[in-house]
């Protein structure tokens, strides 16, 4: 294999620094790489009036991996009045560039890991039987299905006579809703097809099979939302009988996931949901492990293309400090994700190795970890930059 191509997109606020810390740290563990960094997110909405402009998606389409930052998104009027005003007659629509560039790549396999660092402070803590205080070890994996469901944009306010028509003929429509006028309604549709539902479940449990996990969990809502849930169960079902005999298929209802969550994290390994059911599942995991500090995802399409990314987002508030204090490494675990997937596993394994024992270490740590907020005097008071803490997981490759 020749020498890599990465698209780098740093996006905006600490996006810039956490993507600049991880290539630090890819570099210093011998991944030879060329970035080339592609334009998204706020700046090039104000500038451009688009904040996914048709070059980055060039550079995509061409290089194929993509490491991303962050990017800020506001409402439509705010993002309208900060438009430059040679932009503002031409009728654009702010939205997001992240959903963009799911949508335009059809990135429908989004997997979000949430493991347990040895010694992380954050780390969740629950009281045993005993009285005594338990340290459950997650080791869970996300698939959330990506593109399609109640974030697939198929939306109306005041839906037009064709759209609301149509819904009248449902009697469940017309019964609970067709006294109100149509001026008050707004629907937002959740649609599952089987081919994307058969993508993101397959995907669950080869990564079962290829990597060890006993179960996997559909976490869904069937009995009240019978025709998506239903049927994402049902093909379930059947692909766990028919392909993996040996792997369990468990299935448990969003709601009550949510309160299992901190009573049995442990019993758990990887998961699979739709897009919404799959965001929330993947924070509240990711709250046991440490939080946005060490959130990482992938999300890759059919033909190949994959962008890594942490889940957190731009963090305006942090981005102006002199000194960043942000946690850097739920980037660089992403990357760490973009390593597995390019087959570069032995750099991802030395990364990782380098994490944990900084993390077990305790002696660098940012001030997420050290569970104060985030003011520009952290530092002073001892937490670690996201420089520092760069610097200190590459003392240790
Ligand atoms: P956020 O994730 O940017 O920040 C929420 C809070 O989490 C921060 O104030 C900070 O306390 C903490 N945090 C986030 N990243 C951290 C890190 N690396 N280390 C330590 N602490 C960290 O979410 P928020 O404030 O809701 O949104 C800010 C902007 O980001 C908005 O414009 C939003 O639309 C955008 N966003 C973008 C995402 C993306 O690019 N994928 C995802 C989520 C939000
Ligand atoms: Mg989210």
């Amino acid at each position: 294999m020749g020498k890599r191509t990465i698209v780098a997109m740093p996006g905006d606020g600490i996006g810039k620094v956490v993507l600049d810390e991880t290539i630090r740290v890819l570099n210093a563990a011998g991944f030879v790489a060329d970035y080339i960094e592609g334009d998204i997110g706020w700046e090039f909405w104000r500038k451009e009036g688009n904040p996914l402009p048709q070059r980055t998606l060039d550079l995509l389409a061409e290089h194929k991996i993509a490491l991303f930052g962050a990017i800020t998104s506001k409402p439509k009027d705010e993002a309208f009045e900060e438009l430059a005003p040679e932009l503002q007659s031409k009728g654009l629509v702010y939205s997001s560039p992240i959903v963009g560039l799911r949508q335009h790549f059809n990135l429908d396999i989004c997997i979000r890991p949430c493991k347990t660092y040895v010694g992380n402070p954050l780390n969740f803590i629950r009281r045993g039987a005993d009285g005594g205080v338990e340290e459950p070890e997650v080791d869970v994996v996300i698939f959330r299905q990506n593109t399609e469901g109640l974030y697939g944009g198929v939306e109306w306010s005041n839906p037009i006579a064709q759209v609301y028509d149509a819904f009248m003929t449902h009697p469940k429509f017309k019964q609970n809703f067709g006294k109100t006028p149509k001026e008050d309604v707004s629907i937002s549709t959740r649609i599952f097809t089987k081919r994307a539902t058969e993508r993101i479940l397959r995907a669950a449990f080869e990564h079962a099979k290829n990597y060890g996990y006993k179960s996997v969990t559909l976490c869904e809502k069937p009995n009240v939302i019978r025709e998506t849930s239903g049927m994402m169960y049902k093909m379930a079902l059947k692909m766990q009988a028919n392909d993996y005999p040996n792997i369990e298929l468990w299935n448990t209802n969003i709601d009550a996931q949510m309160m299992w969550l901190t009573k049995n994290p442990e019993t758990y390994g990887v998961m699979v949901a739709g897009n919404m059911f799959g965001d929330i599942l993947s924070d509240g995991f990711a709250g046991l492990i440490g939080g946005l500090g060490f959130a990482c995802s992938a999300q890759m399409s059919e033909d190949g293309i994959a962008v890594f990314e942490p889940t957190h987002g731009s963090a305006p508030k942090y981005a102006d400090y002199d000194t960043s204090i942000v946690n850097p490494i739920a980037m660089i675990e992403s990357a760490c994700m973009m390593l597995d997937y390019i087959d570069e596993k032995e750099i991802a394994v030395r990364i990782r190795k380098a994490v944990a024992e900084v993390i077990s270490e305790g002696k660098t740590r940012t001030y997420d970890m050290m569970k104060v907020s985030g003011r520009a005097d952290v530092i002073e008071k001892g937490s670690a930059s996201t420089v520092e803490m760069a610097e200190a997981i590459i003392a240790k490759l």
